[in-house]
């Protein structure tokens, strides 16, 4: 049986950016950094990656599919589609109810007798053991089914206990292993500078209204409260050196030095 999980940052991103897409955006040069134009720009990014469809695949399984916006579109575009995801609060926000059926499960674990054209992998391989996810789609791929994978990559052997190896396969790893279990590259795409606007948005942000109110409950706490604060600060001294890490995840500059965001679409040779 399947874990049953809730992803409290991804909840926290979905309802922040009141989005139908838990991806960042694929931007156009120029663009502003503004809310509305991220919505535009995910919209954009998933209507890509249906552009990369190869002409007769029809069944689609999309893994890690989110809350629905992308199997909404490839609805839309007329592909029979179905949809997983180990997250409970994705399960109940999953705009495509009606339409798709969903499965509550981790992609390792998934148990069907069926069998799709393309699996769909719309950044949520990074979630998923390398070796697990290529048997699994071997195993539910049509033959000479397709694998569509959009998602970032390290592009150096890294050290593990870096914040940004943390959820990341190494490119050349995982290339080796699509190889190792019959996939064959039909076409990739470097979209980095495309992607990257999205973290510029979430630091300015980050910048505008989080770093303000963490400094507004210090200077109340302060204020207030002077001996109770230095213990909240030393009980708390963790979990603000680690915001303080994380902070690296959405600096873009430290994205395009370590990590590559990249498309790749491979042919199943069985
Ligand atoms: C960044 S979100 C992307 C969601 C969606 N594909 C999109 O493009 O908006 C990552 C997704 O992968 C899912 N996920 C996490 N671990 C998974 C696993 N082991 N198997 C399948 N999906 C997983 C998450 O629950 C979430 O739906």
């Amino acid at each position: 049986m399947s874990q049953k999980v809730k992803d409290p940052i991804l909840d926290y991103y979905r309802k922040i950016i009141k989005s139908d897409y838990l991806h960042y955006g694929y931007w156009n040069s120029e663009e502003e950094l503004k809310v509305e134009n991220l919505h535009r720009a995910q919209e954009r990014y998933i209507k890509h990656l249906i552009s990369l469809i190869p002409q007769g695949a029809q069944t689609v399984l999309d893994v890690g599919c989110g809350v629905g916006g992308n199997a909404l579109l490839l609805l839309d575009k007329g592909f029979q589609v179905e949809a997983l995801s180990p997250d409970i609060a994705q399960q109940e926000a999953f705009k495509a109810k009606e339409d798709v059926p969903f499965y509550l499960t981790k992609f390792e674990d998934f148990q069907t007798d069926k069998r799709y054209d393309l699996i769909l992998m719309s950044e949520s391989t990074q979630y998923i053991p390398i070796k697990e996810g290529f048997e699994k789609s071997r195993a539910l791929l049509n033959s000479k089914g397709y694998l569509l994978v959009s998602d970032y990559f390290l592009i150096e052997n890294f050290n593990k206990d870096s914040v940004l190896a943390i959820c990341t396969h190494q490119k050349n790893e995982y290339l080796k292993a699509a190889e190792e279990f019959g996939f064959e590259i039909v076409q990739s795409e470097d979209i980095t500078s495309r992607v990257t606007p999205t973290l510029d948005l979430a630091k300015l942000k980050y910048q505008e209204y989080v770093l303000p109110t963490l400094e507004l409950f210090n200077d109340l706490l302060v204020g207030w409260a002077p001996i109770p604060y230095k213990i909240v600060k030393f009980l708390a001294r963790k979990p603000l050196a680690n915001l303080e890490k994380q902070l690296q995840l959405i600096d873009s500059h430290e994205f395009v030095k370590h990590r590559q965001y990249m498309i790749y679409l491979f042919v199943l040779r069985k």
